[in-house]
């Protein structure tokens, strides 16, 4: 697959359809219309522009990853091979955008159940991403891997964050005193090759080392060795992914912005935003896409909660991003979005094809509130389901839009993953914030520091001491 050709690369094309988001679907009060379009060319061209302008500048280097790792991928895939060959256990110490990607990838392009395989049926080792300090997390972890075949890919951009580093501490005390001077064998970095401890750590223990390129911030680094390495290692195609990116880029580089989904979908939210929808649902229609959903609340998230704007001004801006999952939260949340409070956007993610389907068995002639989905595969019902409830909200004139995937697969999850992270780019610029900060993640991390008593965030702790003591009265 690693050479696509332009038809090939056509077929597999993500197509965003917003007709649900137009006042011709969901009614004049909630929908927008051409006249929208045209009263905010302005504000849609200048997001373009800038855009466009900083494209591998500064914190908008994860621009540049489908071009500029031919040699990094090389390593990453001859690195792969060699655990592929002799390891069982392939564990992600990470959190965050460190995190999200690789379980992410990982559930989109494996086996759904790739854990659960035969080491023969999966040709590859089974994947853990340790994304939190939950003590029985690590301590089952332990409980179940052979540490002799285990590979430990410690995964941090700024070589600090506390959970990393104390996943890490956890895991090179028991490795050190296991194998002694042969742990170092069963560790991976991937980090900045110039700020924080974790490089210095690598250098001083001989790790093999990747590096997160300098303008790739925690959340855009699913395209970098974060999540390139990961998922050579479970033998994704990572050239045919960032072939997926590319060719998402070279659409959402487009001026007019009909034919570009990002800045399309980006304006959207964005005039959405402007008339209070402060949630943002992700709902794709297949399991395997549901961490994209995680992956995407991150980005959202984190890129787009801001207290300050550009110029200084206090504007507290953001939409809440949801993941739901289709069906399975038709059961659940539905109700909530079809009739409570008009402050969201849907986002439907469907796969057109899927991988492997299953017919419904016949057999119940006799029940026709039965009958009539046999015959059926369950790949038709669930597409099925997705257009029905697409109905419903736009029925009851809920703003959605649908972004099409052909198929799942290495080229169009980069192609989804790009989308995602340009939309991100034209609406922070829409919005006139910086998309790529985390002041409010930064804070939480310090206030972490100064209560175990890290040395430089004494002042932290001395305004945290000074914050009023909680009353007892307010328990019950
Ligand atoms: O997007 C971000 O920058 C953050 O969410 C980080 O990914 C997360 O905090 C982990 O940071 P680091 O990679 O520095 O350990």
């Amino acid at each position: 697959m690693a050479r696509l050709n332009l038809q090939q690369k056509k077929d597999l094309r993500l197509k965003l359809d917003y007709n649900n988001m137009m006042a011709d679907f969901v009614g004049k009060t909630e929908g927008f219309t051409d006249k929208d379009l045209k009263d905010n060319a302005h504000l849609i061209a200048d997001a373009f522009q800038k855009v466009q302008q900083k494209r591998g500048t500064g914190m908008m280097g994860w621009t540049e990853l489908p071009y500029n790792q031919e040699e990094t991928v090389k390593d990453i895939i001859s690195t792969a091979k060699e655990i592929r060959k002799n390891y069982d256990n392939f564990v992600v110490l990470g959190i965050g955008g460190s995190a999200l990607g690789p379980t992410a990838v990982f559930q989109a392009l494996c086996h759904l159940r790739h854990n659960e395989l035969p080491r023969r049926v999966r040709k590859a080792p089974k994947l853990y991403v340790e994304d939190n300090v939950d003590p029985e997390r690590m301590a089952s972890l332990l409980g179940i891997i052979d540490l002799e075949k285990t590979v430990f890919n410690v995964i941090t951009k700024s070589g600090a964050t506390s959970e990393t580093m104390s996943q890490y501490l956890v895991i090179i005390d028991i490795l050190k005193k296991k194998f002694g001077d042969k742990a170092k064998g069963h560790v991976i970095a991937t980090t900045s090759e110039k700020r924080g401890n974790l490089i210095k750590l690598a250098e001083s223990e001989g790790f093999k080392t990747f590096y997160i390129p300098e303008g790739v911030g925690g959340r855009f680094s699913e395209l970098c060795p974060v999540g390139l390495l990961p998922a050579a290692v479970l033998g994704i195609d990572i050239k045919v992914m960032l072939a997926g990116a590319a060719y998402m880029d070279k659409i959402c580089s487009a001026k007019d912005v009909k034919k570009n989904p990002a800045l399309m979908s980006a304006f959207l939210q964005y005039a959405a935003i402007k008339r209070g929808k402060n949630i943002s649902v992700m709902m794709p229609y297949a399991d395997s896409l549901k961490y994209i959903a995680d992956w995407y609340c991150q980005l959202w998230g984190e890129s787009l909660g801001k207290a300050v704007n550009n110029d200084g001004g206090y504007v507290y801006v953001g939409q809440t991003p949801v993941k739901a999952l289709g069906v399975t939260d038709q059961h659940s949340q539905i109700q909530l979005y079809r009739e409570g409070p008009f402050d969201k956007v849907v986002t439907f993610i469907a796969v057109e094809k899927f991988r492997a389907d299953v017919t419904i068995s016949k057999g119940c002639e006799n029940f026709p509130d039965v009958n009539f989905l046999c015959g059926h595969t369950m790949g038709e019902l669930i597409n099925t389901e997705r257009k029905a409830t697409e109905y419903a909200l736009t029925a009851a004139n809920r703003l959605n839009y649908t972004i099409y995937m052909p198929e799942v697969n290495a080229f169009t999850i980069g192609e989804l993953l790009f989308l995602f992270e340009m939309e991100t780019a034209y609406i922070g610029e829409m919005l006139n914030i910086d998309a790529f900060n985390q002041p409010g993640v930064e804070g939480g991390k310090n206030a972490t520091y100064a209560l175990f008593g890290r040395k430089g965030y004494e002042k932290t702790k001395e305004e945290m001491d000074r914050a009023p003591k909680k009353k007892s009265q307010y328990f019950c």
